[in-house]
């Protein structure tokens, strides 16, 4: 029996349908949004495609699949353009729907020429990624990167429907599986402390990729993170708690030249913010403890492979998209199950906790 979570927004509401072969329900989605099935336009990740080759052909059907080589560097421009041409070619008009069957990386791009092409039309997330399903289908931001940064061109547009089918994260290695699960250790930190208790009683069914267990993981994440979305669409207060570790996470992720996943760096960067609640009394030092043992016993790295200079940290941080006014903007825990954003955080400060994740002597 597949789940069902809703997307509630002022504007509109979508369902996130979640279960082994999931995917069926793709025609009955595109149907109830009032596209038509012949508009139906699919962008497919390279390797997905390969791999799921029957499954995704369900949803091609007779036409062209347009796929997009593995990587960050697809989640440009150019890529977009590609896309751009395939569409005109294709005659998809103002009834199409885009269907973007992959991780975050073909999520983000086909998002965002859904909402440009034509000043917008309908699109269905079919994430492929644990990353993917738990977070970046979710909440509607799309976007490409520039020689300026990740995500610097993007636009707000909410799919029609997400699918998360179970049977596509059987492919996806124990490293990936392991980085989406930092992205649930937050949801779940930021959020709810029972999901955090959830997460420390049922590590090992976790790992082993327990279909039931991995149903329900998937089911509540996205049930949070629809409700911090359904509050607060566009990022103008609340929807920042969904940054806890990132803006370490991203320093990380930049300095180590994108070598480790981003769940990864998300994970050393809620260890390290976890230390700047607990110097300004924020967090205890028993719930910073406890986070970074979940993180260990859910096989992610709590210390970096290699030292970084704690000032470039500090100036990666300085870069970083979510700041204004020249603050570095920072989402940390007040407790377990909330977070608060703060833009007073130091050079200092962040030298200092950066220590807790560089690698033993
Ligand atoms: N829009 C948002 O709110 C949001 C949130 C979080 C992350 N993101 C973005 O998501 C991207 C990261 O997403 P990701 O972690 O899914 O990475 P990804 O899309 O690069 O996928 C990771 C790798 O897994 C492979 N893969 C995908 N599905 C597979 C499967 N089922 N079996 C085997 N291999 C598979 C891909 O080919 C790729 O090599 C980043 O660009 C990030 O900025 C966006
Ligand atoms: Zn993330």
């Amino acid at each position: 029996m597949a789940r069902r979570v809703m997307v509630e927004l002022p504007h509109c509401r979508y369902p996130i349908v979640i279960g082994a072969w999931a995917i069926s329900e793709w025609s009955s989605l595109v149907l109830a949004s009032g596209a038509s099935r012949a508009g139906v336009f699919v962008v497919a990740d390279a390797c997905v495609a390969e791999l799921h080759r029957a499954r995704i052909s369900q949803v091609v059907e007779d036409k062209e699949l347009t796929t997009i080589a593995s990587g960050e560097t697809s989640k440009s421009l150019a890529e977009a353009e590609r896309i751009y041409q395939a569409l005109g070619a294709a005659r998809v008009g103002r009834d199409g729907v885009i269907v973007a069957i992959g991780g975050g990386v073909v999520g983000d791009l086909a998002g965002f020429v859904a909402g440009t092409w034509m000043r917008g039309i309908r699109f269905l997330q079919v994430p492929t990624t644990l990353e993917a399903a738990i977070d970046a289908a979710v909440g509607g931001k799309t976007g490409v990167n520039t020689a300026h940064g990740k995500n610097m061109v993007g636009v707000f547009h909410q799919p029609i429907g997400v699918i998360v089918d179970l049977e596509f994260l059987a492919t996806l290695p124990d490293r990936d599986v392991r980085a989406g699960l930092a992205e649930s250790i937050k949801h779940a930190a930021i959020r709810d402390p029972a999901f955090l208790e959830w997460h420390e009683a049922n590590a090992g069914a976790i790992l082993r990729r327990d279909a039931a267990t991995l149903g329900e993981l998937i089911a509540r994440n996205v049930a949070i993170k629809a409700d911090v979305v359904s509050r607060d669409e566009r990022e103008a207060g609340l929807r920042e708690i969904l940054n806890y570790g990132h803006t370490i996470g991203h320093a990380i992720e930049h300095l180590m030249g994108y070598e480790l996943r981003h769940g990864e760096c998300v994970a050393l960067g809620m260890i390290a913010e976890n230390e700047i609640a607990v110097g300004r009394g924020l967090l205890a030092r028993e719930g910073a403890d406890r986070i970074r043992a979940l993180i260990a016993s859910l096989g992610l790295p709590t210390r970096l492979p290699t030292r970084l200079d704690p000032a470039e940290i500090w100036a990666a941080c300085q870069h970083d998209k979510k700041n204004r006014g020249g603050a570095v903007r920072m989402a940390v825990l007040q407790g377990i199950g909330a977070a608060t954003a703060i833009s007073d955080a130091t050079d200092a400060e962040v030298s200092r906790v950066i220590e807790v994740v560089m690698p033993l002597p």
